[in-house]
């Protein structure tokens, strides 16, 4: 069965783009195909520590019993046997103070373990060829490269370290409603725009 792992990180509930958006990928991925699975992590509602201790930076296997919260590392082998049974991963990633929020970055942190999910060596990597599609969002006008300050990070981490298959998905000005100025009907367009790209990729067949 084919499972898509659907992360969210926006405080803004029901107001949130990268929720619509993340959702919008998700409902096109569960009728794409047949015995669709879809688990939900939200990283806002539901938030994981800050990472306590370097030893869970080391692969699990070679860190030893002692120099670090066992409560932690249970918790750690939760959010990794997720990722790690994922076909494909959609991120929703807003734009809070140039980066990314500091909830998902809670989750990249616990994650990224050189060494065991992240290799230099292709051959080695569990995740390589996985699909992540990050879905983000910034209130004011877009900017060129400026979504790299959220998406960068998840890039080296999931494409470089990792070896998925990256892709993003991007809308701004999403403030409009409460500053005009950024118009409106631009917010509205672009917002259109990225739906109908996150319906596209969701849309895509996963390898059998
Ligand atoms: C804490 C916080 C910080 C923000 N920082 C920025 C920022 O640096 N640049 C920007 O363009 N918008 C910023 N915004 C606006 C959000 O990027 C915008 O509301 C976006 O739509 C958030 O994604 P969401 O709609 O999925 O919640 C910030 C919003 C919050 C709540």
């Amino acid at each position: 069965m084919a499972t898509l792992l659907h992360i969210d990180s926006s405080a803004a509930g029901e107001l949130s783009a990268t929720r619509a958006l993340s959702r919008a990928f998700a409902e096109t991925w569960r009728t794409a195909g047949p015995e669709r699975r879809i688990v939900v992590r939200d990283l806002h509602a539901d938030q994981l520590p800050h990472l306590g201790s370097v030893a869970l930076h080391r692969p699990r296997a070679a860190r030893g019993e002692t120099g670090f919260d066992p409560a932690q590392a249970a918790l750690q082998d939760r959010v990794l046997a997720e990722l790690l049974a994922a076909d494909v991963v959609v991120i929703g990633a807003p734009m809070y103070n140039y980066s990314m929020p500091s909830t998902l970055k809670a989750w990249l942190d616990l994650v990224h373990i050189p060494g065991e999910t992240a290799f230099t060596d292709p051959a080695d990597q569990p995740l390589r060829g996985k699909r992540a599609v990050v879905v983000t969002a910034r209130g004011i006008a877009a900017e060129p490269g400026i979504d790299e300050y959220v998406t960068g990070p998840l890039r080296q981490v999931l494409a470089v370290a990792c070896g998925m298959d990256f892709e993003v998905v991007s809308t701004s000005r999403t403030l409009a409603n409460v500053i005009p100025a950024l118009g409106p009907e631009h917010a509205a367009a672009e917002l259109e725009q990225a739906m109908a790209r996150v319906r596209e990729l969701a849309a895509r067949p996963e390898p059998a």
